[in-house]
């Protein structure tokens, strides 16, 4: 029997009759669409990524529209999706087809691979789903479908580990069938290899599985090297003069990189340090925690409202030296404020608070 019979056939099989078809990014091999969808979908959940890449698409219809786009737009678009470095290589990538390889995708995964915010594996679905390359794919979802099917139980926080499975990963790959074998990875491990409680009796692939024959298939797969969590708080400053508010463009590398969002201050003693000689009223906001992959974020927000009839000339004094470490600051309406890119808990914040 050869590895296919017991893992890449059945595999196939079920795909094509339970696995995933209707998708949006399922209905074309054209590449840009396939890629947007890839990146997209790298830490965020199939639901939640439908409706951004409809909107996506229709603003940016190809690689051409989304190249001579504004980095701000595309942070706008990408607003609440998260991990906004994926939008800002998004954008660079796109750049970089436009103006390297003449507006058309590379057709090969390792090319694919040198283009900015393209891994291994996602230049492989790329790669598999557009042009039929046999070349295999390793996210997250498929390593543990992959480790609980071998009792791959190696360390995969040890590099020399992470090649051994790509290795068997590609060792596995069918010789016909790329497309539904590739996208059956990604629909079991989404669907029935799940992290907690798989759902084992209705799996394709079962009889040839080790970890179900050990009884146990939620110890794969091994990863020892915890995620340290830091803390962090912070005070935010909501400054509200008249219609407008004051929004600052956060710093091009760090969390929310190029996002808009609040002047930050360490602590409401440096807020209420700075505000000392304000006119206006402040007002405490409920205190909130941000949770980010290595960090849970305190953050107090305060609302300060100037007086509609503040002097032009002590409000720019005020906002000079808010805008500091050459931030860009903007004041900008309710509406304006929500059509650019702005943290999701801004956004909430923002929309949530009562006037
Ligand atoms: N996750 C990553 N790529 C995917 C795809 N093509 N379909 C469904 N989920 C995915």
């Amino acid at each position: 029997m050869s590895p296919q019979d017991s893992f890449a056939k059945p595999l196939i099989a079920w795909q094509r009759e339970h696995g995933r078809h209707a998708l949006p990014w399922q209905q074309t091999r054209d590449p840009y669409r396939v890629w947007l969808s890839e990146i997209m979908l790298q830490q965020t959940q199939v639901t939640t990524v439908l409706g951004y890449y409809a909107r996506f698409l229709e603003r940016f219809p190809d690689v051409q529209a989304l190249a001579a786009a504004s980095q701000d737009d595309v942070l706008a678009l990408w607003s609440g999706l998260g991990y906004y470095s994926r939008a800002r290589n998004l954008h660079a990538c796109a750049k970089a087809v436009v103006a390297e390889h003449g507006g058309a995708f590379p057709r090969s995964s390792a090319v694919l691979q040198q283009l900015p915010g393209i891994g291994r594996s996602t230049a492989a679905a790329i790669a598999a789903f557009c042009f039929g390359e046999r070349v295999a794919i390793l996210d997250g979802n498929v390593k543990r479908v992959l480790t609980r099917f071998l009792g791959f139980d190696g360390d995969l926080a040890e590099a020399r580990q992470e090649r051994a499975l790509w290795d068997e990963a590609t060792r596995q790959l069918p010789d016909d069938g790329i497309e539904s074998y590739t996208q059956g990875l990604m629909d079991l491990g989404a669907t029935l290899c799940i992290t907690r409680s798989p759902s084992c009796l209705l799996c394709p692939v079962q009889a040839g599985c080790q970890a179900l024959r050990e009884g146990a298939p939620e110890r794969y797969p091994l990863k020892t090297r915890k995620l340290k969590r830091g803390r962090r708080s912070n005070a935010w400053l909501w400054l509200q003069w008249g219609e407008r508010l004051w929004l600052v463009q956060r710093p091009g590398s760090g969390v929310w990189a190029g996002l808009w969002s609040l002047p930050e201050f360490d602590a409401p003693e440096a807020l209420d340090a700075a505000s000392a000689d304000w006119p206006g009223t402040p007002q405490g906001l409920p205190m909130f925690t941000h949770v980010l992959t290595h960090l849970d974020w305190t953050l107090q927000p305060v609302r300060w409202t100037l007086p509609g009839d503040a002097a032009a000339g002590e409000v720019a004094a005020i906002t000079a030296t808010l805008a500091g470490d050459g931030q860009r600051g903007e004041w900008v309406t309710l509406p304006q404020a929500l059509a650019m890119g702005l943290p999701a808990p801004l956004r909430k914040l923002l929309t949530t608070t009562p006037t």
